[in-house]
Parts: C-alpha cells; structure tokens; sequence
C-alpha cells in the first residue's frame, strides 16, 4: 500500500520505519527540515531501541521517502496517518493547533485529488475531535463528503517510547474508531497481523487512548502510595504487591471494571478508613487513597440528583443490600440513596428479595434502624406492586429475572435508574427515558 505519514515523532517514526519493514511504500512527512534530512540520509529521528538498524535498512531499500510537501503526499498516497504532537496548553487542555492546522492542508490537498483517500487519525485526541471538529474541516476544505469521496478513522496508538518497535509488533489490541468499511477493510490488510481487531466508534476509541493511560496512572500511583504506606509500617512493599498482584480473580482481572453504582458493604469503606488512619498516624500522605471515598460519596450524590431530575415524587427501589444475593444492608449505597429521597420528601416503596427484617441481626439491623427506621412500613414482598406504584424505578438488582419482570410491567410515564447496568438498561423498550449511566 502507498502510505504517508504526518508527524515523524516517536509514533509515526516508528509507524514508518515498521510499515515500510513490512513491504509498504512510506511517504514521511515533517515540519521539521532537521527530521526530514535525517531519514533522508538513513538516520533515526528518534532514539528507540532497534531503530538505527531498521531505518537504514528500510531507507537504503528505496521503499521510504520523505517531503514537507502535503499535496504531494496526499496524493501519492491511498492512506495517511496523522501522528503529530497534541501537547497540553498552559490551561491544561489538548493544544490542538498542529492537528487543526494540519487537517486544513489535509483538505486542500484532497481538493485536487480524483481518487478515495483514507485519513487515521493516530494522535491523541480528546473525545469528539474527529467528527466534530477534523471531519467538518475536511469536507469544508476539500469540498467533498466523507464516507463518499474520502474516508476518516481513529486508530489509538499503545506503543511505549523505549520498546516502541516491540510495541508496534505485539500492541495489545488494535483499535479502530469508525462508521466506515473501507477503513475496517485497510487497517486490518495493515495490521491483522498483529492480533485482535476491535472496531467501535470514533469517540469511544478517542476515551479509550484516555483511560487507559489515566488507568496506568492510576495503577503505577496506587502501587508508589502503597510502597510508602509499608515503608511506614516496616513491611515489604515489594512481597505485598507481588502477592497483589498473583491474585488474577479479582485484583488483576475484570472484576470491578464495570461502571455501576457506588460500592458499600461491611469491608471496603471500613478498611479504607482504617488504611487512611494509619498513614494520618505516620505522617504518611496518600491523596489517591484518600479520595476513595469521597469519589465514592459523589457518584451517591449523581445517582440523587439523577431521580431528583425527573421531578417526580413515588419512587420504587429494587434492591436494597449493598450487593445482589446477599441481605447484608451495612453501608449499603441504596440505603443511604433510600435515606436521602426520604429527607428530600419523597415517597418510597422498596423490594428485595433477599431482605427479611425479622432476620436482620446486629450490626445489619442496627444500620438499616439508624438510616431508614421505618424500612418496615417501605418493604414489599411483591415486585409488581412496587413497579405500579412508583413514577421513577431504582434499579440495584443485578437479577436478570427481576429486570426482564420490570420490562414487561413499566409504563410510559415511568423513568427508570439503572444502577446496575447501562447496557441492560439499553435492552428496556423505548418509551423508558434513558436515566442511567
Ligand atoms: N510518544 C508516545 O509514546 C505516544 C504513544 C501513544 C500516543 N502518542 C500520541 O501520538 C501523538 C504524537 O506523539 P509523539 O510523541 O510522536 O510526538 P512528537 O512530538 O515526538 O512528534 C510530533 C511531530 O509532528 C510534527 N508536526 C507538527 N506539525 C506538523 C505538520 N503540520 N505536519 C507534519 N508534521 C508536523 C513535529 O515536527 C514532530 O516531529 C501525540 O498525540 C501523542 O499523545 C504518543
């Protein structure tokens, strides 16, 4: 394939001595005159490992070429990769005027040309970019229409500076953003190689390049405040998360990656507030594990202001222990959502099936009686009555057979919470308003 690539940084150098590796013909393209001259003469533009070697190899091989003009590499080329830079600005946000910049010349260039072209976008790019605000600069200068004349995708780019060339080789996934064929079509004759293809949309895989470095922020802070923490008590940083980290059921896994609502119980609010004693102690400061909870109290809040939102007054809670299967009502999220509607003056009815007062003991009863203690004139054994009575349902039931129950029995006048699930909510028949997240 003939591809050009915009941005001879570390991505799209590594993009472009690896394509032309694999037989494609590469046109490179920079701003900078000093990175042009370089891989004209054979040289790496960046220091990764692997990289002298292949970029001599693959320029001496004829199949790589470089120009500062646009036009020419537009149309020389089926394929463009965008990989220039999107530094933060001094206020924090995506300095994007390289990009924007950059997609002008893109469209211009697109003007005079007679055959489809395919732009990817690799650069990381905040949700919404694409179609909002590259796709309309691109139809606008060229004149032409996407998904007609010329297609556009978001391919995020996992490769790590340092192993950058291993990376390219062995990514994690590929992602492909976009609502096109053609674009599915070439970057699987490209990449299908490498592994997993998941296409999606452009947004979704514009938040995915987000989160999952904000995820590996998260884990590497996670392990640095646990480090300290141990130093503090005199424990092995080192043993502990080595063993954290064997566990593959539910520390390195799936589990608890889903969005839902916010946790509860008799464990984990319990042993964060002990954890964050013990470093107030030690004079041992751990912003990310003190703002567990009070991250957890917001989305509590979210879920409020959502039913508030609807304006309606009777509301029907399914569920109220802090997790399905279990009749463990200790800091339950629900009940304390329970608490507060009531405090707001509204009315409620609530089912769960695994909720029986007359054998709710100690530390349980004692909590449902401090937050709730007229729960007994709320509790219904009956799902369906709790579903007539109610103008907003709050779902906290992971209970297939209680979520198909409520499909079949809402009105059209009901809204619906999904606490549990956005995706069930989505199977839940039109005339229900989308209130989940
Ligand atoms: N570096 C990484 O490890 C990595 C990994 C994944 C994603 N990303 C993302 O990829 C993008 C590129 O990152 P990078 O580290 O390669 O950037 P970089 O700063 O190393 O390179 C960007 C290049 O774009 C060039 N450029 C700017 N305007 C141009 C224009 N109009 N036409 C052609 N070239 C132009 C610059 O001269 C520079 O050579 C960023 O959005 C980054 O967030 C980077």
């Amino acid at each position: 394939m003939n591809i050009s690539i915009f941005g001879l940084g570390y991505v799209g150098a590594v993009s472009l001595a690896c394509l032309a590796r694999d037989g494609h013909s590469m046109i490179g393209v920079d701003i900078d005159e000093a990175k042009l001259a370089l891989i004209r003469s054979g040289k790496t533009p960046v220091v990764e490992e692997g990289m002298v070697e292949l970029v001599a190899r693959v320029v001496a091989s004829g199949r790589v070429s470089v120009t500062s003009d646009t036009t020419r590499a537009v149309r020389e080329s089926e394929t463009s990769f965008i990989c220039v830079g999107t530094p933060s600005a001094p206020n924090g946000s995506q300095d994007q005027n390289a990009i924007v910049n950059l997609t002008r010349e893109l469209g211009r260039a697109l003007r005079g040309k007679n055959r489809a072209h395919l732009f990817v976008y690799r650069s990381t790019l905040v949700p919404g970019t694409v179609e909002d605000v590259l796709r309309p600069i691109l139809e606008k200068e060229s004149g032409k229409k996407e998904g007609q004349d010329f297609h556009v995708c978001f391919q995020p780019e996992f490769l790590r500076e340092g192993t950058s060339i291993r990376d390219y080789d062995k990514p994690p996934y590929t992602i492909v953003g976009t609502n096109s064929e053609a674009a599915t079509t070439a970057l699987r004759m490209l990449f299908g190689h490498l592994g997993d293809i998941h296409v999606t949309s452009i947004r979704s895989a514009e938040m995915l390049k987000y989160c999952c470095n904000n995820f590996h922020a998260l884990k590497i802070t996670f392990a640095n405040e646990t480090a300290r923490l141990c130093e503090a008590l005199g424990v092995d940083p080192f043993e502990v998360m080595d063993l954290v980290c064997k566990d593959k059921q539910l520390n390195i896994s799936s589990a608890y990656l889903r969005p839902g609502f916010a946790f509860g119980g008799s464990c984990l609010p319990k042993d964060l507030r002990a954890t964050n004693y013990m470093s107030k102690m030690r004079d041992v400061e751990l912003p990310l594990h003190t703002s567990l909870l009070p991250s957890n109290r917001v989305h509590l809040d979210h879920a409020i202001a959502k039913v508030l939102a609807t304006g309606k007054r009777r509301v029907g809670m399914l569920g109220l222990s802090f997790k399905s299967g279990t009749d463990d009502l200790r800091e339950s999220p629900l009940v304390l959502l329970a608490e507060h509607l009531i405090g707001k003056g509204l009315s409620l009815l609530v089912y769960d099936p695994e909720v029986h007062l007359s054998q709710l003991l100690g530390a349980n009863r004692r909590f449902i009686e401090q937050h709730v203690p007229h729960i007994g004139s709320l509790l219904r054994a009956g799902l369906e009555e709790v579903i007539r009575e109610s103008d907003v349902i709050v779902v906290g039931l992971s209970d297939r057979r209680v979520f198909d129950f409520l499909g079949q029995h809402l009105r059209e006048d009901q809204f619906v919470l999904d606490l549990v699930s956005m995706p069930r909510a989505r199977t839940l028949n039109a005339r229900v308003a989308g209130l989940c997240w």
